[in-house]
């Protein structure tokens, strides 16, 4: 990418679910000419969670790699801020967009709301109400520091005007993470994600990372077995997220021949998986998502979502370890695909709205 100049756009990427969202956003701006700096922070770092996403969606090597990697929240949240804080100071940027709502997001805006740069939050205003959730608490704070709010369903316009937030701050611009879907659809093969994992018959892939699913053991048992209820009629593929591996493990999760347990998947593998399964069970933010897209039904193993436009315009439904078996019937029985119906303006050209709005913003 740009070196910096004078003026120039840093952006804050540093967990898997931020590489979808920026991809778009860093090639509309280029499109515009802006200089551009790409941050990675390391809270991601296995070549899996990370490098793959590069390679696969086409997006610059990072300049800088913070390499913060884990640790508790403020742990993790205070070395991705002092670091930020020396670049900042040292070379300002006229705007930081940040993704999301991982620490690395937060951090992030803290320290531009200090030095007073402006931030871009891309998939601002997105509630789901649950303050116990990380997520949430980095989502509320980002928003109220935030100087330009991109919203990717109208539900979010809605809870930022709620929240006091300035009309004129908020731009609903569709979901960039749906560009990104939409501009790799051919490389999607489920044929392929099949064969490599010899896979025969209609399967389920499954993939849970949210703490208040995997970090306790008596609830990471309780989802272990539902989900070897649903192995019992129909195989179960689950990438697994390394925060659940200890857990997941020590429950007994690969204790039944029709759960097969792999590494995350890069990107396009992943996608490849989904598009070929019966149904997705997740607690991911950005599989609701996707699934929604793709017209594949999808259980949300959480008591809420901050994506409910993928229940009322796509294929999400919630559900709890009691009721997943139930919920999954109708579905392996042939029922419960997408009717083609898709969230306003998730159209594949969010990134380009949001190139058009930061130039503007930019020029002023
Ligand atoms: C983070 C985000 C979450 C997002 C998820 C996407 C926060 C608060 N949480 O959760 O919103 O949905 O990413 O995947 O920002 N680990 C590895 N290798 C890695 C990264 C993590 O082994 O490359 C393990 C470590 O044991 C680490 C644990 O996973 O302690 C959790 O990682 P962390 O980044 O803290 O949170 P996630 O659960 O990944
Ligand atoms: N993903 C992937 N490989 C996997 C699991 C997920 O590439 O094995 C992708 C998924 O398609 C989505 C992104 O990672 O685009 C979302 O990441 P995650 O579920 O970790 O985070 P969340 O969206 O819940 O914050």
């Amino acid at each position: 990418m740009s070196q910096t100049t004078a003026a120039h756009v840093v952006h804050v990427t540093g967990a898997r679910p931020n590489f979808p969202k920026a991809a778009p956003v860093i090639k509309a701006l280029a499109a515009h000419g802006i200089r551009q700096v790409l941050v990675h922070t390391g809270q991601h770092y296995d070549p899996v969670m990370s490098e793959v996403f590069f390679q696969q969606l086409g997006l610059p090597e990072p300049d800088v790699n913070l390499g913060v990697g884990s640790g508790t929240h403020a742990h993790q949240t205070a070395k991705v801020m002092m670091a930020l804080e020396d670049m900042f100071v040292a070379d300002p940027p006229a705007l930081v967009v940040v993704y999301g709502d991982v620490n690395s997001t937060v951090a992030a805006t803290l320290v531009a709301a200090k030095l007073h740069i402006p931030v871009a939050h891309v998939e601002a205003g997105l509630r789901s109400f649950d303050r116990t959730m990380p997520e949430e608490v980095n989502r509320v704070v980002t928003d109220s520091l935030a100087d330009l709010l991109f919203t990717t369903s109208p539900d979010a316009n809605v809870h930022l005007g709620h929240e006091g937030i300035a009309a004129e701050k908020i731009h609903f611009v569709g979901n960039p993470m749906i560009d990104t879907l939409l501009s790799n659809l051919d490389a999607f093969d489920a044929d392929a994600a099949r064969e490599q994992l010899s896979i025969e018959g209609p399967y389920l892939v499954a993939t849970l990372h949210r703490p208040a699913n995997v970090d306790d053991p008596a609830t990471a048992a309780s989802i272990v077995k539902a989900l070897h209820a649903a192995a019992d009629t129909t195989r179960v593929v689950i990438p697994l997220h390394p925060r659940g591996r200890a857990s997941f493990a020590s429950a007994g999760l690969m204790d039944h021949s029709g759960v097969t347990v792999i590494e995350p998947l890069g990107y396009v593998e992943f996608i490849g998986l989904v598009r070929g399964s019966l149904a997705v069970v997740t607690d991911s933010g950005g599989v609701q998502e996707e699934t929604t897209m793709l017209g594949i039904p999808c259980l949300t193993l959480r008591p809420n979502t901050e994506r409910p436009v993928t229940i009322t315009h796509g294929t999400n439904q919630l559900v709890t370890v009691d009721n997943l078996v139930d919920r999954l019937q109708p579905i392996v029985d042939g029922q419960g695909s997408g009717d083609g119906t898709t969230p306003p303006l998730w159209d594949g050209h969010a990134g380009e709205r949001i190139g058009t709005v930061v130039a503007a913003y930019l020029r002023r």
